[in-house]
C-alpha cells in the first residue's frame, strides 16, 4: 500500500495510525467531577513531553461537539492521576472504556478501591503498581475536530517499592499494559538490553 494521507477517508486514517503507532502505554485516568464523581477512562494517546518540568500528555478526542468526562473534569477541577496499569488488570482497563452518563463513576461500577491522593484531589486507584498525581498545565486543540492534547505537570509520584532499583524502573517487574490496533492489547514482550551508544559514535557490536 502507498497511498496520499489526503485521499484517504477518516476512517481509513485512523485504522493506519492506531495500528502502526504502537505499542502504546495506556493512562488510566481517574479525575472528579464538581459533584465529587470518580470518573475513570483509559487514553494511549498518551507520553511524556518534558523532565524539567515533569509534563506529560493525553490526547483526547472530543464526543460530538462535548467534552469527554475526563477532559471536562480536569477543565473543571484542574487535576487528574495517571494510573499506571499491569498486564493483569487488562479486563478492568476496557471495561472503564464504555461511555457512562457523567453522573456514573466506572471505578465504582468495576469495583475499584480508592486511595486518596497527597496532593491533588483526584484519588488513585488501589490496584495499580504506579501512579502520577497530575496539576493541570495547559491544553491545546489539534485539528478540525479539536482533539484536546492535555498537558499535565506530575506533582507526586507513587511507585511501589519492589519495582525500583537504584531509581530505575524494572520494567520487567512492572509488567505494563499496551494498546495495540482494534480491541487488542499487549504486555511487554522480550527486553533486549544494549550498551549505552557511545557518544564517538563508535561501536563494539555489528548490525
Ligand atoms: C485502551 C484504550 C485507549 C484509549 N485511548 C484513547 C485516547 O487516547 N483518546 C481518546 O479520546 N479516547 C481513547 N479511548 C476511548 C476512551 O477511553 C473512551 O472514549 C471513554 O469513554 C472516555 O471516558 P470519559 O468520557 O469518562 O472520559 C481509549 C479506549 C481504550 C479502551
Amino acid at each position: 500500500m502507498d497511498s496520499s494521507a489526503e485521499v484517504l477517508s477518516v476512517d481509513e486514517v485512523y485504522k493506519l495510525l492506531i495500528g502502526l503507532i504502537v505499542p502504546r502505554p495506556i493512562a488510566w485516568v481517574t479525575s472528579l467531577s464538581l459533584k465529587g464523581v470518580v470518573n475513570l477512562a483509559p487514553f494511549s494517546a498518551f507520553t511524556y513531553l518534558s523532565t524539567e518540568p515533569p509534563l506529560i500528555g493525553i490526547s483526547v478526542m472530543r464526543r460530538g461537539d462535548g467534552l469527554k468526562d475526563t477532559a471536562q473534569n480536569i477543565a473543571d477541577r484542574g487535576d487528574f492521576v495517571v494510573n499506571i496499569a499491569d498486564e493483569t488488570l487488562v479486563r478492568p482497563v476496557h471495561l472503564s472504556a464504555a461511555e457512562y452518563p457523567h453522573d456514573v463513576s466506572e471505578a465504582e461500577l468495576l469495583g475499584l478501591g480508592l486511595v486518596p491522593s497527597v496532593d491533588v484531589a483526584a484519588p488513585r486507584l488501589a490496584c495499580v503498581p504506579a501512579a502520577l498525581e497530575c496539576g493541570f498545565e495547559q491544553v491545546i486543540a489539534f485539528g478540525d475536530r479539536g482533539a484536546q492534547l492535555i498537558v499535565g505537570r506530575v506533582r507526586r509520584f507513587h511507585v511501589r517499592d519492589e519495582l525500583l532499583d537504584g531509581g530505575k524502573v524494572m520494567t520487567e517487574r512492572l509488567r505494563p499494559l499496551c494498546r495495540i490496533a482494534g480491541p487488542k492489547y499487549a504486555g511487554l514482550g522480550e527486553v533486549h538490553t544494549l550498551e549505552p551508544v557511545r557518544q564517538d559514535g563508535s561501536h563494539s557490536y555489528s548490525t
